[in-house]
């Protein structure tokens, strides 16, 4: 796991759009895994701007959506999809085809997932997975106790993750109890994940994903057997992590690598004349 540590909420965005604009720029990376929630909103911002700065195209990327409320039709203002249109689909260039939603009205709840997970493998698997974190360490809607080998499918949420969410609803039936989500082993299969975590209240959820055991009851920490995996959070996010030290350190010294480098070639090259001169 790369852990990279900013001081602000607005470092991170800028970092983690760079991140995601340099993936989109590669012919092969566009197929990506999206979620939704207040975390990556600043992000999706920075995407928006970008597009009109004429940084990113987004004319063929492919996109699928972590999960969806089940109950909820598209138009409903807290449907996942409505968030997607209205944050980020709605102002670039995505044709409407490449964006892959599951349903919250589904025929068959296991039909709609066996050809979520048809849809991806198609588009030859997701390249870069980008991903908020509950509190109680989730990732899509994979509460505690899911599978780590999980695939698409139906959850009951947890009463914290409907508590949660309450407070964007206006009567207390329509709050949904269920979702369908990517699974654990859905997302472990993308070539490459982007986590993004930012404020005080997710610092015990990161700790855990990071530095504590690999288990079920935060699905997050299933990203420790991932090989691409990088976690980008705020100094608040960070602070209940033991070794925030270590990860600065590898942090710095990460982007001074390219430098390093370059350095010692021009040393060497500076020898292989000097020995070469009569
Ligand atoms: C939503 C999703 C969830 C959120 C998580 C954090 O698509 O996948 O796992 O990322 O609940 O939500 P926020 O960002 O609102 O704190």
């Amino acid at each position: 796991m790369n852990v990279v540590i900013h001081a602000s909420e607005e470092a991170v965005t800028q970092c983690a759009y760079g991140f995601v604009r340099d993936r989109m720029n590669r012919r092969h990376y566009r197929v990506l895994g999206l979620p939704t929630g207040s975390t990556p909103l600043r992000l999706y911002r920075a995407l928006v701007e970008g597009y009109r700065r004429g940084e990113v195209d987004f004319a063929e990327v492919q996109t699928f959506n972590l999960d969806e409320y089940l109950g909820l039709p598209p138009d409903h203002p807290q449907s996942y999809r409505h968030f997607m249109q209205t944050n980020l689909f709605s102002h670039v260039n995505i044709r409407p085809s490449h964006v892959h939603f599951l349903s919250g009205l589904p025929h068959d709840i296991e039909d709609e997932c066996e050809a979520y997970e048809r849809a991806i493998k198609e588009r030859g698997g997701l390249k870069l997975q980008i991903l908020g974190i509950g509190r109680d360490g989730h990732i899509g809607f994979n509460e505690p106790t899911s599978s780590l080998a999980s695939r698409t499918r139906e959850k009951t949420l947890t009463r914290q993750t409907i508590e949660d969410n309450r407070r964007f609803f206006e009567k207390d039936e329509e709050v949904p109890r269920w979702a369908l989500t990517m699974g654990v082993g859905t997302i472990m299969e993308a070539r490459e994940i982007l986590l993004l975590a930012t404020g005080r209240a997710k610092a015990d959820a990161v700790a855990a994903m990071i530095e504590g055991p690999v288990t079920a009851m935060c699905t997050a920490s299933a990203l420790q057997m991932h090989p691409r995996v990088t976690v980008m959070i705020d100094d608040a996010a960070a602070a209940k992590l033991n070794h925030d030290d270590y990860y600065r350190w590898m942090s710095e010294n990460d982007c001074q690598m390219a430098g390093y480098l370059e350095a010692c070639k021009q040393r060497q090259a500076a020898r292989g004349q000097t020995a070469k001169a009569p």
